[in-house]
């Protein structure tokens, strides 16, 4: 393989299955809020965490990017958890976000002994291995692992959940890396990339758990391919923003079967809309596959475009300054 960004893609099958059976042992039963801080692709995997967190545990959850909560911090209560994602463990803003925070801090991060962890009262690795291109892949799903685990732990610690349905939603989640294999053996990705090789302007939508994954596709298109890419949720999209749309601007529809409203109010209008299939599980885990169609999109759309996948232009892994 010529790429660490494809290198790491791949590995996602065997980050997650090394995740999946760790026991991770944190008390929800007295908190009453969780506040997640993070950067760019770690803040929509906080998206992901904010959804189990809420629609799951039934635990109030904000999320907001750390360069922003220094201007409007999170409101804290006795009992909030406040959840740092981090991939580096070193990118400043978030550093500088958890300083001002009064509640009980966890880190989640792939930084070993990095700066977050010395931060906080506890630090959950997220065990992907070395990421080196700069776009994260494997560390974002493997992030993804940590916040179900965790949420589906709160839940189940709070009754949200019985024994039955817990196991039956870690199942699920066993069951992710192998449809990740499939996704990675077939040639769709690559086909849907070719009809997109000249494509300057794109707009994805999704719903739900999967809006959050709209958002990071989006970011990896811009960052690998340079593709001005914009996620968003469906319904919201048709109020306004649909009138952005025009033969030049595909829209990519994830996980299409809950978007189908907004799929048909484009096509009334003539403009072209791309269905990215999902395999039929349940929909809860669905964004482990989406983000993985997505980031082979951009990959492969960047190998088309000759761009060097691994170093774009104008970025860097992790800021820290
Ligand atoms: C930089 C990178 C992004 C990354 C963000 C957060 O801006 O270009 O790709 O998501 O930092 O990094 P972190 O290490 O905190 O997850």
């Amino acid at each position: 393989m010529t790429h660490f960004m494809l290198k790491e893609i791949c590995e996602q099958p065997d980050v997650i299955r090394k995740l999946i059976d760790r026991a991770i042992s944190i008390s929800f039963e007295k908190v009453d809020r969780i506040n997640i801080l993070a950067c760019g692709t770690s803040l929509h995997a906080g998206l992901v965490g904010q959804f189990l967190f809420e629609q799951v545990a039934k635990i109030p959850t904000q999320v907001r990017s750390s360069s922003e909560s220094l201007f409007a911090p999170l409101i804290e209560t006795p009992n909030t958890i406040t959840i740092a994602i981090t991939q580096s463990g070193e990118t400043a803003d978030t550093i500088a976000a958890l300083q001002m925070v009064q509640s009980q801090r966890i880190a989640i991060t792939n930084g070993i002994d990095s700066t977050i962890t010395k931060q906080v009262d506890r630090t959950i690795y997220t065990n992907a291995g070395e990421e080196k291109s700069v776009a994260a892949t494997k560390t974002f799903t493997a992030q993804l692992v940590v916040l179900y685990q965790l949420a589906l732990e709160a839940a189940h610690q709070r009754n949200q959940i019985d024994q039955q349905q817990f196991e039956t939603h870690l199942e699920s989640l066993r069951q992710i890396p192998q449809q990740i294999e499939a996704i990675l053996k077939n040639n769709t990705i690559a086909q849907i990339a070719e009809t997109l090789r000249d494509t300057r302007d794109l707009i994805l939508i999704a719903s739900g758990i999967n809006t959050a994954i709209a958002l990071e596709g989006a970011l990896k298109l811009k960052e690998a391919t340079y593709t001005h890419a914009e996620g968003y949720a469906a319904g919201e999209f048709l109020h306004g923003s649909i009138a952005l749309l025009d033969p030049q601007i595909p829209t990519i529809a994830l996980y299409p079967e809950t978007v189908r409203k907004t799929i048909d109010r484009i096509r009334v209008n003539q403009h072209h809309v791309i269905e990215i299939p999902t395999a039929a599980i349940p929909e809860l885990f669905t964004p482990f596959l989406t983000v993985v169609s997505l980031q082979l999109l951009a990959y492969e759309l960047a190998i088309l475009r000759g761009i060097d996948v691994d170093r774009p232009r104008n970025i860097t892994k992790f800021l820290t300054t």
